[in-house]
């Protein structure tokens, strides 16, 4: 049994990652670490977790304990430097929900972030936590950048058709859509129900800090091509859509291409491959991806669909510390034995 920190627990991914350390069978404790909330019961804030965890107060995120033996660090870009470095040295077992760490070059890091990196060895010592992809090894290792909502929702599209077919890809481009909460819980204007209702539109073209995180992760799987993001917001409150097109410079046969799918994810219990193209409906409130493909000539469409808060950051944190620990991946996300029932 482990006692857990949760830095940034006060905030909108931290609602999730409580619930999930609540349901954990192995996790025994678990403290919450909060900012301008510090001092005021978690019940206060979220009441929908009264039953959940009753009465429990929000530490100061300026004395967090080394007591834990594993931390989950939600807080702003930035942030997570003043934490990581000192609690990778005690050996503690982190995961990181933010951007800090995503990124394998300082100079990116600056370049996106717009600020310079206190820690650049620490981002050799990471692994990138794509948690369905079962492609890393997670053993003797303690440090996890959690991928970013969109990254999440995009490079599980993606992974699949380019270790299987890189040599054929001409051209790949992403449109996705976020709902507002990717945004956290901090007040913004342009956030605001009265500004979003109805309406949809492009942000950050060529400017989102997601692009160069994809980018990072299609070249270490060997793409080599010309690769293009467009961010959208929608007027929702929960999810990520991502709609990816593939231009392929010769066809692959479309039994070829489910293969491809079915053998990439023939181990990972929270990716579900779908007939049509997903709903976001079908994945609110849980970690699962549901992926649909599809082709016609030399063109592969491809649609993914999660919730940025559970498969974009806290179901797939947690996710990672299981891997971390070498336990069920599924614990504490997914009621044991009962196939596809989510905790909540
Ligand atoms: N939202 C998403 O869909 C999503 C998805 C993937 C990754 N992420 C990443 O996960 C991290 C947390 O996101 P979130 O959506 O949970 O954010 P959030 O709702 O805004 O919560 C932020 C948390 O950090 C604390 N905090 C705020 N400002 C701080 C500051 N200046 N210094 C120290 N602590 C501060 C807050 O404490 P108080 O409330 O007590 O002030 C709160 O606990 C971010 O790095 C975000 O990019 C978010």
């Amino acid at each position: 049994m482990i006692s857990v920190g949760i830095i940034g627990g006060s905030g909108y991914t931290g609602k999730k990652l409580i619930r999930f350390c609540a349901a954990h069978p192995f996790i025994e404790e678990y403290k919450i670490y909060g900012n301008n909330s510090a001092g005021g019961k978690i019940c206060d804030i979220f009441p929908e977790l009264n039953e959940v965890i009753e009465n429990s107060v929000i530490e100061s995120i300026e004395n967090v304990s080394y007591e834990h033996d594993a931390y989950f660090i939600a807080l702003p870009h930035g942030e997570a430097l003043n934490y990581v470095p000192a609690l990778f040295e005690r050996g503690k077992k982190i995961i990181d929900l933010g951007g800090d760490y995503r990124l394998n070059s300082p100079e990116l890091y600056s370049k996106w972030y717009g600020k310079k990196h206190n820690s650049p060895l620490l981002l050799k010592e990471k692994i990138y936590g794509l948690a369905d992809y079962s492609g890393t090894d997670y053993s003797e290792k303690n440090f996890v950048a959690n991928p970013g909502c969109y990254p999440t929702a995009v490079l599980l599209s993606l992974l699949p058709v380019v270790k299987s077919f890189k040599d054929k890809i001409l051209s790949v481009s992403v449109a996705a859509y976020s709902g507002t909460s990717g945004a956290g819980k901090t007040p913004k204007l342009e956030l605001l129900m009265s500004e979003m209702d109805g309406d949809v539109s492009a942000y950050k073209l060529n400017s989102h800090q997601h692009q160069p995180e994809i980018l990072q992760q299609l070249n270490e799987a060997g793409f080599d091509s010309p690769f293009s993001f467009a961010a959208h917001l929608l007027p929702a409150a929960v999810g990520i859509y991502a709609t990816s097109f593939i231009h392929l410079k010769s066809s692959v046969e479309e039994k070829e291409l489910k293969n491809a799918f079915e053998e990439f994810y023939k181990d990972s219990p929270f990716i579900r491959l779908r007939e049509a193209p997903p709903h976001l409906n079908w994945v609110t409130g849980t970690n699962f991806c549901d992926i649909n493909f599809s082709m016609k000539d030399k063109i592969i469409i491809i649609t993914s669909a999660i919730d940025n808060l559970i498969k974009g950051a806290g179901g797939q944190a947690m996710q990672n510390m299981n891997k971390l620990f070498g336990w069920d991946e599924k614990s504490g996300i997914l009621n044991q034995g009962v196939k596809n029932v989510q905790i909540y």
